[in-house]
């Protein structure tokens, strides 16, 4: 092309334009047409990945966050190297290193709120009795919040659990405030994709949101998304609702494994179907440029009696996995968070005002038994185990190394949620046929709401 004749030329500006404009729309209705391209090339990268596995490898006693005091050694280090080379890169020498108040327009400073959340961990604090809290009413938010989470609705005596607040001992974390949240996210779409815990969290965010109030001008924008419920499906897959005076888009999608889940026969309605535990959900792929902020989580159906009740066959690299290894649970989720990682990581590339965390483990506490044993979480005394997290690295080692070198910030609330026994739905779970406690879902409001507090603050 004779790029000298362009600037002879008298309406280059608007020429400019038009050929920007041309091309732009080009590539955005290619890119509407087929979301196909971008699966294609994320699996391409995707089989970049290495999956070379050691031979001794602990593997993770499933739902808990018990982590060896090695793991936990070996990971802080790593880490510190990672914030002095960020620092070193992004921070101008002279700025203190105590984080203020963050600056209004924020949201764009990615590299800025990055070395920010680096230097102040949230995850390291105490919980304080609060009176301001909860930020809803368990009573209301009766749009928001399923009855089987409303502990409100269900005969438990007594809701100490929901006067605390999270303080981080180094950060500073403003109160939330849902009308600055709302203007925060303005023409913003936030994308909470996980398990029921991951659910549960959106939940509380809408309730947040809404202050628990009945809002009616909120519209639901799931079709949007293909979250519709599908002819004999007890529900759809997600949900995805707008307020409409910010323009602000929260939805959830359900990927409990975060793995690309593919039937393996179309027809047939109890097919096996396969877990691509090397591929990002294609939900995930597909809206990906959608998103600004991004929240995943995976923990609780990561054993033998989820997968096979949900009929879910491990592959890898498209086939069928045939590797002892990788078969073993705590491998394969291994696999499938670092992999998620990694695909994001790259994704971040080219998509600049994405955001995206990673969730770490919610715990669970069932005491005397586990969850079909008759495992209970009675204990309505708060904090009886101390207020305070004072380590430094997160309990959750999996997501933590996962995320070690990547873009990917962690919203680490593990060993934050460990001090809440009692805050589960415990005895008083309206769900289920087996008598038995429910100690990993949490009373809503409750500690979801503190993720939320967390995410928020750091967004
Ligand atoms: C990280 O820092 C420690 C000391 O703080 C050092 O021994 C180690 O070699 C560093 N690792 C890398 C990868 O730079
Ligand atoms: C609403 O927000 C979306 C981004 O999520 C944006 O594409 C759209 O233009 C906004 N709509 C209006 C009416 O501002
Ligand atoms: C798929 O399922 C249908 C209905 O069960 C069955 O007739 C068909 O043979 C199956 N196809 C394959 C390839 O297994
Ligand atoms: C998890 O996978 C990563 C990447 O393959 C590997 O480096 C790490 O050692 C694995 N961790 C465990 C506990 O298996
Ligand atoms: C409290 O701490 C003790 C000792 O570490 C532990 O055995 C117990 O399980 C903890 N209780 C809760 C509710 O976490
Ligand atoms: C159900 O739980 C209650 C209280 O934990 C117990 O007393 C009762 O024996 C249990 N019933 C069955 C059928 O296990």
């Amino acid at each position: 092309m004779k790029v000298g004749n362009w600037y002879s030329f008298r309406g280059i500006h608007v020429s400019l334009a038009l050929v920007a404009l041309v091309i732009f729309t080009t590539l955005l209705w290619t890119w509407e047409n087929n979301p196909i391209i971008t699966t294609l090339r994320s699996t391409q990268e995707w089989y970049h990945m290495p999956s070379e596995f050691p031979v001794e490898v602990p593997v993770e006693s499933v739902g808990t966050t018990k982590v060896k005091k090695s793991e936990e050694k070996s990971i802080a280090p790593i880490k510190e190297n990672r914030t002095k080379v960020e620092l070193d890169i992004v921070r101008p020498p002279a700025v203190d290193s105590i984080p203020t108040e963050s600056p209004k327009n924020q949201y764009n400073q990615d590299v800025r709120s990055s070395s920010r959340s680096e230097v102040c961990n949230f995850a390291k604090g105490r919980w304080l009795a609060d009176s301001r809290r909860p930020l809803y009413s368990g009573f209301g938010c009766k749009q928001w919040l399923s009855a089987m989470w409303s502990c409100r609705m269900t005969q438990r005596p007594d809701f100490s659990f929901e006067g605390y607040r999270w303080r981080p001992e180094n950060c500073d974390m403003p109160e939330f405030d849902r009308s600055a949240f709302l203007r925060k996210m303005q023409d913003k779409t936030i994308a909470f994709i996980g398990d029921s815990l991951g659910r549960q969290q959106f939940q509380s965010l809408m309730c947040m949101s809404t202050g628990g109030e009945e809002s009616p001008e909120i519209v639901n924008v799931g079709w949007e998304y293909g979250l519709v419920k599908h002819r004999g499906a007890i529900r759809p897959d997600g949900w995805a609702y707008r307020f409409p005076k910010t323009n602000t888009t929260i939805l959830y999608y359900w990927s409990a494994s975060l793995c690309d889940l593919q039937p393996l026969n179309s027809t047939d309605k109890n097919t096996d179907i396969a877990m691509h535990l090397d591929r990002p959900p294609a939900f995930m792929s597909q809206f990906l440029h959608r998103f600004d902020v991004l929240v995943l989580n995976t923990g609780h159906h990561w054993n033998r009696g989820k997968l096979t009740a949900n009929r879910w066959i491990m592959h890898v690299d498209g086939k069928p996995n045939e590797d002892q290894k990788i078969a073993e649970m705590g491998n394969a989720k291994n696999l499938t968070v670092y992999s998620v990682a990694r695909w994001l990581d790259l994704q971040l590339v080219s998509h600049p005002r994405l955001k995206v965390f990673f969730r770490t483990m919610s715990p669970r506490h069932f005491f005397n038994g586990d969850w079909n044993t008759g495992g209970s979480c009675d204990n309505m005394v708060p904090l009886l185990n101390g207020s305070e997290v004072m380590q430094e690295g997160s309990s959750d080692s999996t997501t933590e190394g996962a995320l070690t070198g990547t873009k990917i910030k962690i919203l680490d609330i593990t060993a934050i949620s460990q001090l809440r026994d009692d805050a589960h739905m415990s005895r008083y779970t309206t769900r289920g046929t087996l008598n038995s406690s429910d100690c990993l879902h949490w009373c809503l409001p409750g500690i979801p709401d503190t993720w939320n507090e967390l995410l928020v603050a750091q967004i």
